[in-house]
């Protein structure tokens, strides 16, 4: 294992203030999201998407990394040009998605657990030949009364350490994504408690693991009040109470945090980023970054809706996120 190796592309994944475009959506979400907007749910149509999001002009000067999908990174853009290669061309450094879902945990109603172990040395292998220089594995968990279990915990802290494991020993970046979700009633308190919890078992595992956490990169939910929760705090309060739990939990080695976005709207996303950097970039150990899928995407395919006509105003959709994101990562977004 080339150690120094991943050390390099995890801190360019968070150099210069950019950050993550999380462009993995497995097919049954794609189409679910393609769907709504009466996009035909096709390959040929997630393809001609990506290409679209892929090939937005100057996508790189925001955008240090892409989360491709394994369908993706298999396919060529309408100019015969492979996936994986057109991502390189930007100046991008291509990663995939490598879970193979949260599925329904035994002997726990409601609560889910990240499959992939099985094969995935194998994986890993053909992954790194075709170019890709990082991954992505999601847990899921959900506050509800009396949940998330610990066994809920445990078991998807475990998978995430070994998979990070694994991705090391390949030569992968691997991309550690434990979500709350974002659904329910709970309080930004109960949200912060079950974070800390969370992120303690799984940085508790990587350790068991033996993952070195300078070659990782941490992606989790914001700290927030659930979408139900009568109370919503501001922008300024979920950075605080975010980064002070990430502050008791995230060893300082791990070089950066790029959040995933988990249905916040995109200008919220955007703002409650911006306001944790305004207030702690100076002082936190460790960058704090993005790796938003719905939070980039939702403007741009909104407006493309499948249409090749839209394809340009799109991309300046998807741009104009990218550098609001960016801006946020300086602490430096204003509406
Ligand atoms: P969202 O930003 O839409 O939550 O997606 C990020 C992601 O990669 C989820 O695994």
């Amino acid at each position: 294992m080339n150690i120094q190796a991943l050390i390099n592309t995890a801190k360019m994944l968070v150099a210069d203030d950019k950050g993550l475009l999380a462009m993995d959506e497995s097919n049954p979400t794609c189409n679910k999201r393609f769907a709504r907007l009466g996009i035909p749910q096709t390959v040929d149509a997630r393809r001609a998407y990506r290409e679209l999001l892929i090939t937005t002009p100057n996508l790189g000067v925001c955008i240090s990394g892409a989360i491709l999908y394994d369908e993706t990174i298999r396919q060529t853009t309408s100019k015969g040009i492979p996936f994986v290669q057109a991502v390189i061309d930007a100046g991008i450094i291509p990663g995939v998605k490598v879970d193979a879902g949260a599925k329904d945990m035994a002997g726990h109603p409601s609560e889910k657990v990240t499959e992939g172990l099985d094969g995935l040395r194998e994986r890993l292998k053909e992954y790194a030949q075709m170019g890709l220089r990082f991954a992505k594995w999601r847990a899921v968990i959900v506050i509800e009364e009396g949940l998330p279990s610990r066994a809920c915990i445990e078991a998807n802290a475990h998978a995430l350490a070994r998979y990070a494991a694994l991705c090391q020993e390949a030569g992968l970046v691997p991309i550690v994504e434990p979500e709350i979700l974002m659904d329910g009633e709970h309080t930004l308190a109960q949200c912060l408690a079950v974070t800390e919890q969370v992120l303690h078992t799984v940085f508790d595992q990587l350790h068991t693991q033996g993952v070195a956490l300078e070659g990782m990169l941490l992606k989790p939910n914001m700290v927030l009040p659930g979408l139900s929760c009568s109370r919503q705090q501001n922008a300024e309060e979920v950075a605080e109470a975010t980064v002070r739990c990430f502050l008791r939990a995230v060893p300082a080695a791990v070089p950066g945090i790029v959040f995933l976005s988990g249905g916040q709207s995109a200008e919220l996303a955007t703002a409650r980023l911006n306001a944790m950097n305004m207030r702690f970039k100076s002082c936190a150990p460790w960058a704090l970054s993005f790796s938003y899928g719905r939070a980039l995407q939702q403007p741009a395919m909104a407006i493309w809706s499948g249409q090749i006509a839209n394809v340009k105003a799109a991309q300046q959709a998807l741009l104009h996120r990218a550098q609001c994101n960016r801006a946020a990562c300086r602490g430096e977004y204003s509406e």
